[in-house]
């Protein structure tokens, strides 16, 4: 199983976002977490695909890009050619799932689909088979800096359950140095992390502290 911290850049000195990007590979980032809001699915305006293409020229690690927007399918194509490596969206927004995921596909992004707290983890299960990834969301989607809610994890260990050991499942939200190890039991593998990374004063020490948690508790529980 491999162990995935992704900051979400979110959470990172917007005046200094080339510099934050650079300090947070240097740290021992494994994906650069882009939260894209657009207002209307998510009540908040972050980041449009020029920000995008203007970190690319500093990525040394694959761009995570996660759509919180009302109509990926205008926007996945948009930030693909900005530089995204990944593109996870939502199937409580607009656009069709499966003919979505054939277009970052074919653009050359590996695809990614994410559940609100709401959604039951069971309409991520027709899909995960052309899926390189799902995610699970732990807050409303919106802000970095929000408090876990707990219920999620459940589908993240249902979720483990049915996909098997191998499949990255990401958990968002809420995760820091404490609830890192509820969802490493819980058999997420890759986590984001925003004010658990750049709220700290030493982003390396942050990360490994992620890190360790994952790896010290992953006990996904598959017979
Ligand atoms: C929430 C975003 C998250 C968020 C994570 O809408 O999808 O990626 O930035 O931030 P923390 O780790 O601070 O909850
Ligand atoms: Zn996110």
């Amino acid at each position: 199983m491999r162990f995935i911290i992704a900051p979400s850049l979110l959470s990172a000195d917007m005046a200094h976002m080339a510099e934050q990007v650079v300090a947070v590979q240097e740290a021992g980032a494994d994906l650069l977490h882009f939260d894209i809001a657009d207002g209307h699915f998510a009540p908040n305006l972050s980041f449009g695909p020029a920000m995008v293409a203007a970190i690319k020229k500093y990525a040394v690690k694959p761009i995570d890009v996660h759509l919180m927007v009302e109509d990926p399918a205008i926007f996945a194509p948009q930030f693909i050619e900005a530089g995204a490596d990944n593109i996870t969206f939502h199937p409580e927004a607009k656009s069709d799932p499966r003919a979505l995921i054939a277009k970052i596909h074919e653009l050359g992004a590996t695809a990614g689909m994410s559940i609100r707290p709401e959604t039951p983890a069971d309409v991520l299960m027709p899909f995960a088979d052309d899926l390189e990834m799902v995610m699970v969301l732990s807050v409303n989607p919106g802000f970095s800096g929000q408090k876990m809610l707990p219920h999620c994890l459940e589908k993240v260990s249902w979720l483990r359950k049915k996909l098997g050991n191998e499949f990255d499942i990401q958990v968002d939200g809420g995760v820091n140095s404490e609830t890192v190890s509820d969802v490493a039991r819980a058999g997420g593998n890759v986590v984001v992390a925003g004010a658990a990374v750049f709220g700290k004063p030493n982003l390396q020490e942050a990360i490994a502290e992620l890190r360790s948690g994952l790896e010290r508790n992953f006990a996904p529980g598959i017979g």
